[in-house]
């Protein structure tokens, strides 16, 4: 899948174009390059999807907030990923409509592949763009 990649923090832009700033560390439009192979998807890879693809599950009530919010859980494969020093998931990006608004950042060892975020959105296409250290960027997509 194409997009356009910031060459200094690894955000992948998919809204089609490269923007002015990125939103994850500030770098100008000139550190983004156009990747045609930017994130990879089960089609490209079925062996390497199952560890890698972001599995999405939404709860329409927050155990937390209550009405009016949806907890988006994320978890990086149908099969754990690992999280070893030597291969593990660096972040994961979340966007609304195609336009970034959330990276949670993760470390190996100490935390299971995986993030959540309170949603005050009520409808739209959520994606979430992982990065492993050894194997690339990987997209999952769900409507809220
Ligand atoms: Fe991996």
């Amino acid at each position: 899948m194409k997009g356009f990649v910031c060459k200094v923090c690894g955000f992948v832009s998919i809204n089609g174009s490269a923007p002015d700033k990125c939103p994850v560390c500030g770098a100008p439009k000139t550190s983004f390059v156009e990747n045609q192979n930017a994130i990879k998807t089960a089609k490209d890879e079925v062996k390497l999807s199952e560890k890698h693809t972001p599995v999405i599950v939404m709860e329409r009530k927050c155990g937390l907030l209550g009405e009016g919010c949806t907890d988006v859980h994320v978890k990086i494969g149908s099969v754990e990923h690992p999280t070893l020093p030597e291969h593990h998931i660096m972040h994961l990006d979340f966007y609304l409509d195609n336009e970034f608004i959330s990276r949670i950042i993760l470390t190996p060892e100490k935390l299971h592949p995986a993030g959540a975020l309170h949603f005050k959105a009520v409808s739209g296409k959520l994606s979430v763009v992982e990065l492993c250290n050894i194997h690339g960027a990987w997209i999952g997509e769900e409507n809220i």
